[in-house]
Parts: C-alpha cells; structure tokens; sequence
C-alpha cells in the first residue's frame, strides 16, 4: 500500500495470474508509479527489469534522454529476459515555468525524455514484441488533451508521445504488435512534489483551478498501474491506439 495513502483496491485484491512468464520492461522503476507498475506485474508472474536514470534496488540505469544509453541498456535487458512480451514507458519529468522564463534547453529536455525516449524504446524493441506478438503501453497525461498553464514544456511533451503512439499503433499493427497509452490526472508521487516546488510563486491560480477532478485528491499509483496492465494483459487483444484517461473525472 502507498505510504499516508487510504488502501486502494488494487493494494488488496486477490492477483489474478495474467502474466505468467511474460517477460516485461517498465522504464521510470524508480518512480512512485514505475515502482507500482513493476510490483504488479510481478505479483501476476512477469519477469520484470526495470530502467532508471535513478539507479536503485534491482533497477538497471538507463538515460531516456540518451539514445546510446537506451540501445546499450536496452540490448543487455532483452538478452537477460530472452525477448520481450511487453514495454511499458512510464519515466517521465515536469517541471512548470511560465512562457516568459521557458528555456529552449528546460522544452528541448522534456521532449527528449517524454516524447522521444519511448519512441525510442518501441523502436529498440519492436522486433523483440514482434515476435512475441507483444505490446507496448505508455503513460501519457492529461496535459496531453487540455492547455494547463505554466505547463507548456510538459504539454508539448506529452501531446507529442500520445500521437508519436497512435502513429507507432497503425504502424506495427501488421506485425502483431499493439501500442496504448494510459492518461492519468493527478497520482500521489514524488513528481508533484517536485512539479509544485517548480510552480512560480506569482501565478494565476484562477488558471490553475479549472482542472478539477470530480472526484477530489490525487491517485494511488496503484490505481493508474491497473489501466497499465489491463492494456498490457491479452483481456486487452483487441485494444490498440487507444488513449486510456485514468483521472478522476476531471472536468476543464
Ligand atoms: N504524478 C502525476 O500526477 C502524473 C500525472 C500524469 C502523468 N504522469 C506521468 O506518469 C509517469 C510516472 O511519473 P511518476 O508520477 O511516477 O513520477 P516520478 O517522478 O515518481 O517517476 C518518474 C521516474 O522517471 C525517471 N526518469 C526521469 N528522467 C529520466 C530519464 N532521463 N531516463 C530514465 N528515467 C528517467 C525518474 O528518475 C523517476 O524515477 C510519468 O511519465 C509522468 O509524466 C504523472
């Protein structure tokens, strides 16, 4: 169960055994929903390596902003699990400015590990899935579907791997692969208590408040891994290019 969070069902409820064996790769293991994620799709029966920037516990270092890192990592991760059924994107970074204090390299860096990174992990691993008839699912946003403001850097990022997804699940269809996202709002982790440091303190927040849950409060990680691996799961054969919104309801 999440620390200082009430138990979510996902934290209690009986596993089923969807993942026996499947060999599975979850970028962001580090993270608070990676974490969850690789948690489980282990109680299910996955073989699991996880990848990081942040090295920690079992988890393999792997720069997504790094493309000789990715195929370096990304090679040694396959010949250990001996191909692949599923990779799930979940690392990410946000961190809010306003348009007058946007750098070029703070944009340039959330494209490279938000948009281009899992791109170009499905293209390390698109013949290991191709084989397996495998999927990828990766974890987009809701800033990818609303204009949230002091949020332009992260937006653009977000938006652009939801479509660079969509355009990956017409293009591998034919080789028994498929490709999802998952859109959550907000989940209790430690990238909102980076992102709101990050929030200038003279903002609009009229702005800020017309996203609202319906719903209140923000996630257990545990509730956003559930879409993942139902997306990931064979119960999800006939789903692919789908953008799954996993946020509470939020209205805007
Ligand atoms: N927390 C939220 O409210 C929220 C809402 C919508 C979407 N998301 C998305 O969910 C995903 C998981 O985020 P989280 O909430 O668990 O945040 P988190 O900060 O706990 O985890 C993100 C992980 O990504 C890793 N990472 C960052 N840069 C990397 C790089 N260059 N290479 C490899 N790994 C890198 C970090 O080290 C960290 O472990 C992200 O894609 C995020 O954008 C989060």
């Amino acid at each position: 169960m999440t620390a200082g969070l009430e138990a979510s069902p996902a934290d209690v409820a009986p596993r089923y055994q969807r993942f026996t064996d499947r060999r599975v790769l979850v970028t962001g293991a580090s993270g608070g929903l990676g974490g969850q994620v690789c948690a489980l799709f282990r109680a299910e029966g996955a073989r699991v390596i996880g990848l990081d920037v942040v090295p920690s516990d079992g988890v393999m270092a792997c720069d997504l902003a790094d493309p000789a890192s990715i195929a370096g990592v990304v090679g040694a991760a396959l010949a250990e699990l001996g191909g692949l059924d599923v990779l799930c994107n979940v690392a990410g970074i946000q961190t809010f400015a306003k348009l007058e204090d946007l750098s070029a390299d703070l944009l340039h860096r959330h494209l490279a590990v938000n948009t281009v990174g899992p791109i170009l992990m499905a293209q390390a691993v698109a013949g290991s899935l191709a084989e397996s008839r495998g999927n990828v699912v990766t974890v987009a946003s809701i800033s990818a579907l609303m204009g949230q403001p002091y949020n332009a850097a992260y937006c653009a990022s977000k938006a652009g791997v939801l479509l660079g997804m969509r355009a990956l699940a017409v293009e591998l269809a034919g080789r028994g692969i498929r490709v999802n996202c998952v859109s959550p709002g907000g989940i209790d982790t430690p990238m909102i208590t980076g992102a709101a440091e990050s929030l200038p303190t003279d903002v609009d927040w009229t702005l800020i408040a017309k996203s609202q849950s319906v719903i209140p409060g923000f996630m257990p990680p545990a509730d956003v891994a559930e879409a993942i691996l139902f997306l990931a799961s064979d119960a999800a054969a006939s789903i692919t290019a789908a953008n799954l919104v996993v946020d509470r309801g939020v209205i805007w």
